[in-house]
């Protein structure tokens, strides 16, 4: 493993096959998102995003919570009547945790080891893919604390939950487990917790086997159609998988195709994994 700069925060590590650990680190605080967290946050994020040893990006959190949501102390009620430091605040969070990670062009993973709650919906739903501890405990508790699911909670539990169980989850604020997740398909994996990184690791692994290329341009394509009608949609898609073609400088399609329908020794339908001809 290889460490990045020293954070408050934050520790960022990349190990020898291109997976980048993210984890918040505030242990003590249930990894609670102080601005200084935001601030680690939105340099690590941006670093990571454009190193080249990194291929896929992990978040994660220290100890036995994933984030806690928002610093009550400092994110809130220390930047009460300080609009200067609440902007700086707001705009290092919006800016890591959905502008930088929702378009990153890497595959990032949500890897939720315990506590998740409030303002960590974002970062959450900003993944591409979400493996769980099936004890993890997720929770909208906003309407405790007298304010709403804000940031962009609401629109991000919308977009990603049921209409029925985001109201229910965020008019209630009960709590519910990591099984439940990947039953509401705000999750995708619950494994029991000493599986949680090995699972990880093979998700990660399965990702890195694929083009970058293809898979950063697969994630945006997925992302971008879903604001757009069909028309806009095919229009866009075809236009996006020219692109592709253009950009992609392994020729992986024309690859794919000369292995399957010449040599016929891949058959990617059914698994990446090669066939050995003799
Ligand atoms: N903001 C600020 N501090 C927080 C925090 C938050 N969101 N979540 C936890 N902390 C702090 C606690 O105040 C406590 O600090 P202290 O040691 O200085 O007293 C420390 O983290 C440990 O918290 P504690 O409640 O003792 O840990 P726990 O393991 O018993 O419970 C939680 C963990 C996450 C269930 C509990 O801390 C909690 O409910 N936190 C609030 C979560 C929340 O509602 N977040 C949304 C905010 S909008």
């Amino acid at each position: 493993m290889v460490a990045r700069k020293e954070l408050e925060c934050v520790i960022a590590e990349t190990d020898g096959e291109g997976i980048t650990w993210v984890t918040l680190n505030r242990p003590e605080k249930r990894n609670a998102m102080s601005p200084q967290l935001h601030y680690d946050m939105e340099e690590v994020m941006m670093e990571v995003e454009v190193d080249p040893d990194t291929k896929v990006i992990v978040l994660t959190g220290a100890g036995n919570s994933w984030s806690a949501g928002m610093d009550l102390r400092d994110y809130f009620r220390a930047t009460d009547g300080n609009p200067g430091e609440q902007f700086r605040s707001f705009t290092a969070n919006r800016h890591w945790s959905w502008d930088i990670l929702s378009n990153s062009r890497k595959p990032t993973i949500a890897m939720v080891n315990g506590y998740c709650f409030g303002g960590a919906f974002i970062p959450l739903c900003a993944c591409d893919i979400v493996v769980t501890d099936q004890d993890a405990i997720y929770g909208l508790s906003e309407i405790n604390w007298g304010i709403l699911p804000g940031g962009i909670v609401s629109k991000v539990i919308v977009d990603v939950m049921s209409h029925r169980d985001a109201l229910f989850y965020a008019m209630t604020g009960r709590t519910f487990d990591g099984a439940k997740a990947v039953e509401m398909k705000l999750a995708n994996i619950a494994v029991p917790g000493d599986k949680l990184r090995d699972e990880t690791i093979a998700l990660a692994r399965e990702l890195m086997e694929k083009n970058p290329t293809v898979l950063a341009y697969t994630k945006q394509a997925v992302r971008a159609v879903e604001g757009m009608d069909t028309n806009l949609a095919y229009e866009y898609l075809r236009a996006k998988s020219q692109a592709l073609q253009f950009v992609d400088q392994a020729g992986t399609r024309e690859h794919g195709m000369t292995e399957f329908l010449d040599k016929k020794t891949y058959r990617p339908g059914f698994s990446a994994v090669k066939v050995t001809k003799d």
